[in-house]
């Protein structure tokens, strides 16, 4: 079988998962190439597995025969970069958030529709035996309805995080903070299993301890869907240290507590049943709050590019978060 032929575009802190996930692929794909503007970071990657390195993402895309690339670039250039890419006749697979703003998440999916070709976007977590077990008790009915939903991230994003990046704490090329960066995955996780449309949304963001960034690093709300659900989140990365995500369901018929390696399930008649993550690996340059599913997600993306399977986080279903989160961002800073 031919190989598809991958590019990374973007070579910073997270695309040590993303190379880890090709080389657990290598059945049925290569890297071929990896790009970024800072030369010395395209070059570090180039130099050791043997690719060629670009410093400009439509010189790569101009110059190389791909089957797709992947995005882990700031989240401004997110849809900028796809785009350009559907236009090759690419598939592309990005990084969370879509984008900044929901009409260009929204404009990317059309583009991709319309030149017939894949559009992923990173959510791994769901891919977490944890969510992985809650989903399948829902779906089977076991949990009955969902009645409320909580989320709580306690993190620590030190200055230095955002000193050090000339893009993250940034409205423009970050697009907020808190919810945006680290919450989202667990808001999409929750959101995802209520599965429904948010009618009204409750948000409150503050700055609280980072004087060196405008963004928020504190968020709350409350989202109540059309089946009636509520759903509260906290989030802030003050912490000093970075707690495992609590997120709590109570349903009709028992309640499920999660976080992303471990699950239980209180049912109402007293049985409960956990789940704890198997084959944990850890990966060098990863960091324990990734997880390490991205490879399950990206087996998924080049599964449906060869018409394996159906792609699981389409850039179309991720546009449901997608709102989700936008839509936080206008509530809490006063702008719906
Ligand atoms: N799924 C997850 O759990 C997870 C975790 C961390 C980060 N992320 C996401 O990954 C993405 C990247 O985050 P990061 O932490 O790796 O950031 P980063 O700043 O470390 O990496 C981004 C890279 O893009 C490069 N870049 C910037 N502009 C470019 C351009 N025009 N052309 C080519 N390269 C360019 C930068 O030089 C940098 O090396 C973001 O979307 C982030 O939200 C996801």
């Amino acid at each position: 079988m031919k190989k598809l032929r991958i590019a990374v575009v973007g070579c910073g802190r997270i695309s040590v998962m993303h190379f880890d996930a090709i080389f657990l692929n290598d059945d049925k794909a290569e890297l071929v190439a990896c790009c970024d503007n800072k030369h010395d970071r395209a070059d570090k990657y180039a130099k050791k597995y043997h690719v060629k390195a670009y410093y400009n993402y439509k010189d790569l895309l101009d110059n190389e025969e791909l089957d797709a690339i992947h995005i882990c670039l700031p989240h401004y250039l997110h849809t900028v970069v796809a785009e350009y890419a559907f236009k090759k006749h690419v598939n592309v697979l990005s990084e969370k958030p879509m984008d900044i703003n929901y009409e260009k998440a929204f404009h990317a999916v059309a583009i991709a529709k319309k030149y017939n070709v894949k559009y992923g976007v990173v959510f791994q977590c769901r891919y977490n035996d944890s969510f992985q077990f809650v989903k399948k008790a829902l779906v089977e009915g076991k949990l009955g309805k969902i009645i409320s939903a909580i989320s709580i991230l306690t993190w620590s994003r030190p200055d230095e995080y955002y000193s050090e990046s000339d893009w993250k704490g940034t409205w423009d090329k970050e697009g907020g903070g808190v919810i945006i960066d680290q919450a989202i995955h667990s808001i999409d996780m929750v959101n995802k299993l209520i599965d429904s449309k948010p009618v009204k949304i409750d948000c409150h963001m503050a700055n609280r301890g980072h004087d060196i960034v405008k963004v928020e690093d504190c968020a709350e709300g409350l989202i109540t869907y059309e089946n009636g659900v509520k759903y509260s989140f906290y989030a802030m990365n003050n912490f000093g240290d970075d707690e495992p995500i609590q997120i709590k369901l109570f349903c009709e018929k028992g309640k499920a507590v999660f976080s992303y390696d471990d699950g239980y399930i209180y049912f109402n008649d007293g049985k409960v049943e956990e789940v704890h993550q198997q084959n944990v690996r850890s990966i060098e340059g990863g960091k324990d709050y990734w997880g390490f599913m991205h490879s399950k997600q990206i087996t998924n993306f080049y599964n449906a590019i060869l018409g394996i399977e159906e792609l699981e986080n389409s850039g179309e279903e991720c546009l449901k978060t997608h709102r989700l989160i936008c839509d936080l961002y206008k509530v809490g800073r006063g702008d719906l």
